[in-house]
């Protein structure tokens, strides 16, 4: 195997294809390793296009068996054919001409899952981003949309099930004990939404009546006896398609749309044009197996991946520099969606956790790149937070800035202007301008730019002239390639809080822009005089993460507990409270370092107490407070030169001293909340109740120091939310505690054959706080149980360990950093997509402190000196070596 660098690809290279392809027809005779595939592809030359142009397709490890030209073999000396390349000489320069080509795969010898493979005996796609050209030579690129016809001949006992895009349009026996199924999908679409499946699975039928009165038949397959699991994503998919008509006046195009769950999946699911394919993670659920959190997931991600119907499918990307148009307005899309469906509060206080610990790291570090990239070597690499979540926010802020109407007129715009286009992110923007009367040239940055803008403001009141002057700076650091940066548009949310909590409205406001309660920040510093404000006014800014920054405002302690008190936003409430703690969570981390007493801060104390009592809150709402910062997000507080168990010991330190002062009110709730009677329903509310009950038993743990009552929930618990929350706790609280081992073993034993609850298994282990966790890690790679093909398995002991155990893998020696890298390597070997995400777990390295950091180079070397690494992982370990 020799060690390809890949080339770079860079947006300012774009250009269009010299041929147009007219439409495709594709002829699977499926096996399990030797698949063959007939492509017929309709081409002309686009008018304009250099007429001695030869036609490239791409490949990826093919070998071509058969290449024809209007139905008649090519001679060879018009072709050349390498596993990456065919490139097609001589072609007419107008009219259109035929080329079938031929090729023979092996699905079962498809580690990569990129392309065609096999899951558990199922024969199951994955194309995006590169995947087709595993599969037949073909322009693999996004802006070549095509009409698709697709035949699958297969053996039919095995295979009893043949599935493409679009609708069927018949099938026959074949012989032989085969049979043939013909799809067609009359929606123009690019390869990386081509699907097929294959296999014999058990069906969860139902149908969904549009709004223009047409009847959709809604198809889940999932493993045979498995379909109980699948009614919770039906549900939630019936839920998503009215949705989307109500709220985007998005209506479906098919009479059929399919979801097909398989238990090897490099990422969480797919969009295929009314065939989507889902790790099954995201589809399986039930009370027994899975956990709240699954339930929100599922809900989440059979939403994302059926909105991309519009937003991806019927309007495409121009090129993979693009992909934020369709992701990042995707998961808004989504997020709206379990918003409308859930707590909106709750939602977003979820959304921003994950957006700091996630995408701000990435923005900061080695991997930082701009929401559109301007060049990449292996774009799988670029499906990352800042895409996604990042691109969300962004639309959110043109919703924010725009207004509701504003922002649907844009959409509105957008559907109409670009359905059938692959479009760029400019004609997105230009949308919602043209829509509005509006320029958002600057606000363009946010797609341009990386880096977490810093926002540092200061404020002063002037009793006498009854004004309130706001100071505001703005500064983006360098990031690649990036070494200096122009002042963006920042919507931020406000509001003017008096001392009884009413909000005090301005009679004018000078210095800049100020629309209702949002005012732009677009100077690199700017000044906003509110005039008329009667008396000191309490700020609270960014109300709602109208802005995703971070925002540096020394408020006083009595400010932020105003502002916890008073907000009429919840996320805002939530966010006081938070930088209350913060200050507490640091110094506990610096004392624990420095062998200081950790003092405790009982007005904090007071404040999240009483927060967890009171009952005019939602109990999402309440548990959300009560997890306080993670150790990521202290030590993102802290800056650089970490030190993880200082952080760690600190924040324990601070929980007991929570516990000890809410003792009471932890027993109540703890009592009170038991769902016992009442049957388990997984909706927001009952998830809310459980996540709290559940936090007011980790703080009794701290009080009562044993693992008895955890022990006790786990005999108890009547579902998989309250079960594994009760084996965390025992085996984070007390990892060497009877109970724990016994907990731990008889969790093996009762759900020893389903994978997805194992996975819990190996990920709560992974997660144990502490030194030993390395040698746990060890032995469960060693564990019967453990597969090393299986994506999700992996991630759930390797991935845990590796960005979910801050103590457990910064070992002190650097062993957990070579253990990650000889994972890397080994993994590499096999699915190169699966090992540099899990490398990316070291992104932020260089913040440790420098006997850390030191090991943490040696490991990363040593996978940069490896004789041969795909070029996934070279790309993501010369980046963050660079
Ligand atoms: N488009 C899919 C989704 O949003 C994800 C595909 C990821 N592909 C990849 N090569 N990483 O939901
Ligand atoms: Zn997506």
């Amino acid at each position: 195997m020799r060690t390809d660098t890949g080339r770079v690809v860079h947006l300012a290279d774009y250009r269009p294809t010299d041929f147009v392809l007219e439409r495709v027809d594709l002829t699977f005779e499926l096996d399990p390793e030797d698949t063959k595939i007939e492509s017929r592809l309709i081409f002309h030359r686009r008018e304009g296009a250099d007429p001695q142009a030869p036609l490239v397709l791409d490949g990826d490890e093919l070998t071509l068996s058969g290449l024809l030209f209007d139905q008649i073999e090519m001679d060879a000396d018009r072709y050349t054919a390498t596993a990456s390349s065919l490139t097609i000489r001589d072609l007419p320069a107008a009219e259109p001409f035929e080329v079938t080509v031929t090729t023979i795969i092996n699905p079962t010898a498809n580690t990569k899952l990129m392309g065609l493979f096999r899951s558990n005996g199922i024969y199951c796609t994955q194309c995006e981003a590169e995947g087709f050209r595993r599969i037949t030579y073909f322009p693999d690129r996004p802006d070549v949309l095509a009409v698709y016809t697709v035949n699958i001949i297969a053996d039919k006992e095995a295979n009893p099930l043949l599935l493409s895009n679009g609708n069927f349009l018949g099938g026959a026996g074949y012989g032989d004990g085969k049979h043939f199924a013909a799809w067609f999908d009359p929606h123009p679409k690019p390869s990386y939404l081509f699907a097929l499946v294959a296999g014999d699975l058990g069906l969860v039928e139902d149908t969904f009546t549009t709004v223009s009165g047409r009847e959709v038949a809604l198809k889940i397959y999932v493993e045979h006896g498995k379909e109980p699991r699948a009614a919770y994503a039906m549900d939630a998919l019936k839920r998503s398609m009215k949705w989307d008509e109500e709220v985007f006046g998005r209506e479906y195009d098919l009479d059929i749309f399919m979801v097909v769950a398989v238990s090897d999946f490099n990422m969480g699911a797919m969009e295929n044009k009314g065939l989507n394919i889902f790790n099954d993670k995201y589809v399986l659920a039930d009370p027994e197996t899975a956990t709240d959190q699954d339930y929100a997931y599922i809900e989440a991600i059979i939403a994302h991946e059926y909105f991309h119907n519009w937003t991806g499918n019927r309007i495409t990307c121009r090129d993979w520099f693009q992909l934020c148009l369709k992701e990042g307005l995707t998961v808004f899309r989504d997020h709206e969606f379990s918003a409308d469906q859930r707590s909106r509060a709750v939602k977003r206080i979820a959304e921003v956790r994950h957006l700091r610990s996630e995408q701000f790291p990435e923005d900061s570090g080695p991997l930082a790149h701009p929401v559109r990239p301007t060049k990449y070597r292996e774009i799988n690499n670029f499906y990352t937070t800042t895409v996604y979540e990042k691109g969300s926010e962004v639309t959110r802020m043109i919703a924010t800035l725009l207004g509701r109407d504003g922002f649907k007129k844009g959409m509105d715009l957008y559907f109409d202007r670009h359905d059938g286009d692959a479009a760029t992110v400019e004609d997105f923007v230009k949308c919602f301008e043209d829509a509005n009367s509006v320029d958002l040239a600057q606000f363009s940055l946010w797609y341009n730019q990386a880096g977490t803008p810093q926002v540092t403001v200061s404020s002063a009141y002037d009793e006498k002239a009854s004004t309130f002057t706001l100071s505001l700076e703005q500064v983006v650091a360098a990031t690649p390639g990036q070494p200096t940066k122009e002042p963006m548009v920042i919507p931020l949310s406000f509001s003017l809080l008096s001392d009884d909590g009413t909000v005090l409205t301005p009679s004018s406001v000078e210095g800049g822009k100020v629309a209702g309660d949002v005012l732009q920040l677009v100077e690199r510093s700017q000044t906003f005089v509110f005039q008329g404000i009667a008396s000191r006014p309490v700020l609270s800014l960014n109300r709602g993460f109208s802005a995703p920054i971070t925002l540096h405002y020394p408020q006083s302690k009595d400010d932020l507990a105003h502002i916890a008190r008073h907000d009429s936003d919840l996320f805002s409430r939530w966010q006081a409270v938070t930088d209350l703690a913060l200050p507490a969570l640091t110094a506990a981390a610096r004392n624990a370092a420095s062998g200081a007493a950790v003092e405790s801060d009982d007005a904090l104390a007071d404040v999240v107490v009483a927060i967890a009592a009171d009952e005019s809150l939602e109990p999402a709402f309440r548990a959300q407070v009560l997890a306080l910062s993670s150790e990521a997000d202290i030590a993102r507080e802290l800056g650089s030169n970490n030190d993880p168990d200082a952080i760690h010991a600190g924040r324990q330190t601070v929980l007991a001293s929570i516990a000890a002062h809410g003792e009471q009110t932890f027993k109540t709730l703890f009592d009170t909340l038991n769902a016992a009677g009442s049957a388990y329903s997984p909706d927001a509310a009952g998830a809310g109740r459980r996540a709290l009950r559940n936090s007011a038993l980790l703080y009794l743990t701290f009080v009562e120091k044993s693992p008895a009552r955890a022990a006790e929930a786990f005999a108890k618990a009547d579902n998989m939310t309250d079960l594994s929350q009760a084996l965390s706790i025992l085996a984070h609280q007390f990892p060497d505690a009877e109970e724990t081992r016994a907990a731990l073993a008889s969790f093996e034993t009762r759900f020893a054959d389903n994978a997805l609850v194992m996975d819990k298994w190996f990920q709560i282990q992974a997660t144990i706080p502490g030194d030993m966790a390395l040698d746990r890690v060890n032995a469960l790679l060693a564990n019967p149980h453990f597969k090393g093909e299986n994506p999700n398995r992996v991630r759930s002991l390797i991935g845990s360990f590796a960005f979910a155990n801050p103590t457990g893998f910064n070992r002190k020696d650097g062993a957990a950093y070579d253990l990650l890298a000889s994972q890397v390597l080994d993994i590499d070997g096999r699915n190169p997509q699966l090992a540099a995400r899990l490398l990316t777990a070291m992104r932020s390295w260089r913040l440790l402190e420098p006997m850390r950091a030191d090991k943490a180079r040696n490991a990363l070397m040593r996978i940069e000196s490896a004789e041969t690494l795909s070029v996934d992982v070279r790309d993501i370990i010369e980046r963050m070596l660079q």
